[in-house]
């Protein structure tokens, strides 16, 4: 490793110094907008320096406490350790680190669960308060001082240019070909002044690859080498490859009618194994010169790509395994002109996956027999991550498609319930709902055909007659008759399973 060689920048050499010495900057009371994006991207150094200062000045009886903003989940350097020393006072805009889930659920910590698409606005109107300081990771540093973005791309346009401060983390794990890959759009005014964002294909490159920054706001610089947080996935359990059976059969079908193109539309896939099961299916699926504008680059899509059947990905992170890395390195300059990663506000930008007819394909938690999705919160009020880009691709997608095992908690919970315990995506932003048992296509129902439709077609044998039960017993005595509930039964088999431990 040549520390020096990464950043050509002479005026930001002076301010090379350790991490500690940066975190020694940061106040108690600040909002810091760290980057990182699914375990990419995120500075690496810097919040464990931090950490070790909170724990300090806690234990001597101060109340050392930040606002820690990001792009979405980071790693446990950075969420884990913080959330460790209670460091966090508030957290945005998406997590899913067990620590801080813990605190998160416990009343110790605050969190706001927004659209990642609304955050980069949302600092820019300052409804979230002042962004005091950036802790951005980057690849390297060019001799003008612009930035060489690493594996994620999140909001770190947005934090360089809001914080009043930054720090920057040069990391030399990161390779130095991702230079180039990047897409950073400089165009998003406020409104009354926006202009219509010029893209028409998931491929269209539409800004600079690089990162801007004014350097006078830094005041640290920190060389690490350090790697990324790569989990990996499970192989295909028989219910992920159940549903994504499913879930190809509807798409040949949809060609087949003329309401998809034979390559499809561009795919977004959510986070998780089950997404990343139906990449491996398309993989062995008819469909040819595919797409994809999504939030993170996994290991399926990847395979897409290499196999030839994905002719380019748009996102704002990579989320690859170590073998999957191992791959994208050997094979980077193949793909270094199929893959753009770009700021969030742009791979989640509602005007552009309206336009490009996204096909959007997202893990829940449970589903209504009406069709409303819960995707945060565990019997109502427990969060587990937070609604990430799922609501930002389902309310614009051309379909919407979510998806879950039928049942959780060892068959003790139907994910097919009466009445979702929190919502999230309503039943007007949901098309198709899809379990191992099979999958519901909800356009063009009203309520009691939907209903019909989910039970029948989603639910476990176990809860279908239950279900069966309680859709007939409300269309006879609910209040009213066009989405029929019994409202002192409706959320009963929640409470339920918190009494006796199942539904
Ligand atoms: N009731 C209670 N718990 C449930 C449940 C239900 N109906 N369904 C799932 N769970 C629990 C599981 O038991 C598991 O808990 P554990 O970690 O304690 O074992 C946990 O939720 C995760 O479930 P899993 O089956 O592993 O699902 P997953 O990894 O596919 O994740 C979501 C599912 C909904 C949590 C995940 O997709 C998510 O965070 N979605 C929101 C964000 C999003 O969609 N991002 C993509 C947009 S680009």
């Amino acid at each position: 490793m040549n520390k020096v060689s990464r950043i050509h920048c002479k005026a930001l050499q002076s301010k090379i110094m350790t991490a500690e010495e940066a975190a020694a900057l940061i106040s108690s009371g600040d909002n810091v907008g760290m980057s990182g994006f699914t375990g990419s991207g995120y500075p690496k150094a810097v919040p464990l320096a931090l950490a070790k200062r909170i724990e300090t000045a806690n234990s001597a009886g101060e109340k050392f406490r930040i606002g820690v903003w990001t792009g979405a989940s980071t790693a446990p350097e950075l969420d884990g350790a913080l959330a460790k020393v209670d460091g966090v006072e508030m957290r945005l805009p998406y997590q899913s680190d067990p620590t801080c889930r813990k605190r998160i659920n416990a009343g110790e910590m605050e969190y706001i669960d927004i659209h990642l698409s609304h955050v980069a606005q949302f600092v820019w109107f300052g409804f979230l308060g002042k962004l005091n300081i950036a802790v951005v990771e980057v690849a390297g540093i060019l001799e003008d001082g612009r930035l060489i973005p690493s594996s994620s791309i999140g909001n770190n346009k947005t934090w360089l240019e809001q914080a009043d401060k930054v720090i920057l983390e040069v990391n030399s794990w990161q390779d130095s070909r991702l230079e180039g890959m990047h897409d950073i759009y400089y165009g998003t005014n406020l409104p009354p002044n926006r202009q219509p964002i010029p893209m028409v294909h998931p491929h269209d490159r539409i800004g600079d690859p690089y990162l801007h920054c004014d350097p006078d706001k830094v005041i640290a610089i920190i060389e690490t080498y350090s790697p990324d947080r790569n989990s990996d996935f499970s192989a295909p359990d028989e219910k992920s490859r159940l549903i994504a059976g499913h879930i190809l059969e509807f798409l040949e079908h949809e060609v087949k009618r003329g309401r998809l193109p034979k390559n499809l539309l561009p795919l977004q896939s959510g986070v998780g194994n089950i997404a990343n099961a139906v990449m491996a299916g398309l993989n062995h699926g008819p469909f040819e010169n595919m797409t994809a504008y999504t939030e993170v680059l996994q290991d399926g899509m990847l395979e897409l790509l290499h196999s030839g059947k994905l002719v380019s990905a748009s996102a704002t992170a990579f989320s690859l395994s170590d073998k999957a890395l191992v791959q994208l390195y050997a094979h980077l300059d193949e793909y270094k002109d199929k893959i753009i990663l770009r700021p969030q506000e742009i791979s989640n930008h509602p005007e552009i996956i309206r336009r490009l007819g996204v096909i959007a394909m997202n893990g829940m938690i449970e589903a209504d027999i009406y069709g409303n999705v819960n995707s945060t919160h565990v019997m109502g009020s427990a969060i587990m991550n937070g609604i990430g880009g799922s609501g930002d691709f389902a309310r614009n997608a051309y379909i919407s498609i979510f998806m879950t095992p039928s049942q959780a908690k060892d068959g003790q919970v139907s994910c097919i319930v009466p009445m979702v315990s929190h919502v999230d995506h309503t039943e007007h932003d949901v098309q198709i709902l899809v379990t191992e048992q099979g999958l519901a296509d909800l356009r063009g129902l009203s309520p009691t055909q939907r209903a019909k439709v989910i039970i029948e077609n989603c639910a476990h044998p176990n809860f279908k007659p239950a279900l069966r039960d309680y859709h007939k017993r409300a269309l006879e005595h609910s209040f009213g008759k066009h989405t029929p509930h019994l409202l002192d039964e409706a959320l009963s088999w929640h409470q339920r399973y918190l009494t006796t431990g199942q539904m």
